[in-house]
C-alpha cells in the first residue's frame, strides 16, 4: 500500500479528527484512485487511511483512523453495521424506506445507499465509491433482512464532476436495460406514498425529514396547513392524516406537484373523509406565494417551510442567509396565534447554530413572539459524524408563534 505524507498544515488537520485530506495539505507521495492509501504526519508516523482521488481537492477520505490498516474485509463490516444500526431504530420493515448507508458517517466515504421497499437505490460520488459498489451491494444483501428485487445506480448528483466522473444511471439486478419499474411504493405509518426513483430528487426522495414530519403533525388536527416547498407533499399527508382541516401544497416544480396530489389520492382512506377536497395545489415561487398569502390576510395553524439548499458553494453562504431570513420572516407572519412554523434548512454550509441566528433574526423582523420549542436534525439513519460538520446538514426548527 502507498503512503502520503502530510505537511505540518494537513498533519493538525488530520488530528483534528476530520476525515477529508485535502490535496494542497499532501507533500509527497503518489497513490492509485479510487484505492485505499496510508497518510503519514511529516515525520512518517502513519495517521489513518483513506480512499485516494487524484482529481478532486479532497484527495483523501479516511476510512481508518491510526496507525492499523482497516481489514480487508472493512466494506462489509461496516455494511453490516450500518444495517445493525437501522435494525435499532426500527426501519427495516420490508414495505418501509430508509437510508441505509450514509457515506463518510456510516464509514463508507462517497457512497449513500437508500432502500424503497425491496428496491436499492445508490448513490457513488467518487471513484473510490464506484470501485466499492460492486461489494457493498452484496453486503447488503447478506446483511438485510429480506431480498431486494431490484438495484439501481442513480450516481447522477453534480458533484461526480469534481471528481472528474459522468453521472450515471443504470440498473444493476432486477430490472432489464430499456426497462423501468414504475414508481416504488413504501408504506410509512398507515400511509402509502410512491417515490419515483430514476427521475426523482436525490435517490428519489427525501428521507430525511421522516421523524420531523410525524411531529409536525402532531400539531395539524383542525389546523390549516401551508407544507411550502413539498416535493411529494409527504408533510402536508401526514398532516392530513393527523385530521388538518385544509392542505394548501406549494412547490414551483409541476412533476412534484403531481406527486403530492398522487399521493394524497392514493391514501384517500388513510386521509379521512374528504381527504383529496381539503388539499390545495399551487404551483409557484415559494417567496412570491408567502408574500401573497400575507398580503390576502391569510393564517394558518402550521406552516412548513423546506427550501432547497440554498448554499452549495461556500461564498454562496451571505446570500443564502438573506434569502433563509426573508422567507422566514414571511412564513412567520402567516402563522396564526399559537401557530407553528417548521422550518428546514439543507444546505451544509450553513451551521446549526448559524441557521439559528436566521431565524432570530427572522423573529425579530416578525414583530410576533417566537419560542424555539425544537431544534432537530435528520431522522437516525442520516448519521452525523461529529468530526465532519458537513454531516449535519439539515437542521429542522420547531416555532411557535404568538
Ligand atoms: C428539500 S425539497 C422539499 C422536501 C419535502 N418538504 C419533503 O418533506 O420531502 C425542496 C423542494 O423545493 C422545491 N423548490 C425549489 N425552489 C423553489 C422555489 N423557488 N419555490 C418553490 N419551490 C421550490 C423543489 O422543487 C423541491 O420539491
Amino acid at each position: 500500500m502507498q503512503t502520503l505524507v502530510l505537511s505540518g498544515r494537513g498533519r493538525r488537520w488530520a488530528e483534528s479528527g476530520h476525515p477529508w485530506i485535502y490535496g494542497n495539505d499532501i507533500a509527497s507521495g503518489e497513490a492509485e484512485p479510487g484505492e485505499v492509501a496510508a497518510y503519514a504526519a511529516p515525520d512518517g508516523r502513519v495517521l489513518g487511511h483513506g480512499l485516494y482521488s487524484r482529481a478532486s481537492k479532497i484527495a483523501l477520505r479516511t476510512i481508518a483512523r491510526g496507525a492499523d490498516a482497516p481489514p480487508d474485509d472493512w466494506v462489509e463490516r461496516r455494511v453490516a453495521d450500518a444495517v445493525a444500526l437501522r435494525a435499532q431504530h426500527g426501519l427495516l420493515d420490508a414495505r418501509g424506506a430508509c437510508r441505509l448507508l450514509a457515506g463518510d458517517a456510516d464509514g463508507i466515504p462517497g457512497l449513500v445507499a437508500d432502500r424503497y421497499a425491496d428496491v436499492l437505490v445508490l448513490q457513488c460520488g467518487t471513484l473510490g465509491a464506484d470501485r466499492l459498489r460492486a461489494r457493498v451491494v452484496d453486503a447488503l444483501r447478506a446483511a438485510l433482512p429480506f431480498a431486494l428485487r431490484a438495484v439501481l445506480d442513480r450516481s447522477d448528483a453534480a458533484a461526480r464532476r469534481l471528481e472528474g466522473l459522468e453521472p450515471r444511471v443504470e440498473w444493476l439486478a432486477g430490472v432489464a436495460a430499456g426497462e423501468s419499474p414504475g414508481p416504488i411504493e413504501v408504506c410509512e405509518d398507515e400511509l402509502v406514498y410512491a417515490v419515483d426513483v430514476e427521475g426523482g430528487h436525490k435517490t428519489g426522495h427525501y428521507l430525511d425529514q421522516r421523524d420531523n414530519r410525524r411531529l409536525a403533525a402532531r400539531a395539524a388536527a383542525g389546523a390549516r396547513v401551508l407544507d411550502v416547498c413539498c416535493y411529494d407533499g409527504l408533510f402536508g399527508l401526514h398532516a392530513l392524516r393527523a385530521g388538518a382541516r385544509e392542505v394548501v401544497f406549494v412547490d414551483q416544480n409541476q412533476r412534484a406537484l403531481e406527486r403530492a396530489r398522487a399521493n394524497v389520492e392514493r391514501n384517500a382512506g388513510a386521509a379521512g373523509r374528504g381527504g383529496a377536497e381539503r388539499c390545495r395545489y399551487e404551483r409557484a415561487d415559494a417567496s412570491t406565494e408567502l408574500r401573497r398569502l400575507g398580503e390576502a390576510g391569510e393564517r394558518f395553524g402550521v406552516v412548513v417551510l423546506d427550501p432547497p439548499a440554498f448554499a452549495k458553494r461556500r461564498d454562496e453562504v451571505e446570500g443564502a442567509l438573506r434569502g433563509y431570513r426573508e422567507l422566514n420572516r414571511r412564513a412567520l407572519a402567516l402563522c396564526a396565534d399559537g401557530g407553528l412554523l417548521v422550518t428546514a434548512s439543507c444546505s451544509y454550509n450553513v451551521l446549526p447554530p448559524v441557521f439559528l441566528d436566521v431565524l432570530r433574526a427572522a423573529a425579530a423582523d416578525s414583530g410576533r413572539r417566537v419560542v424555539l420549542e425544537e431544534y432537530r436534525g435528520a431522522a437516525p439513519d442520516h448519521p452525523v459524524l461529529l468530526t465532519l460538520p458537513e454531516s449535519w446538514y439539515l437542521k429542522c426548527a420547531f416555532l411557535r408563534v404568538r
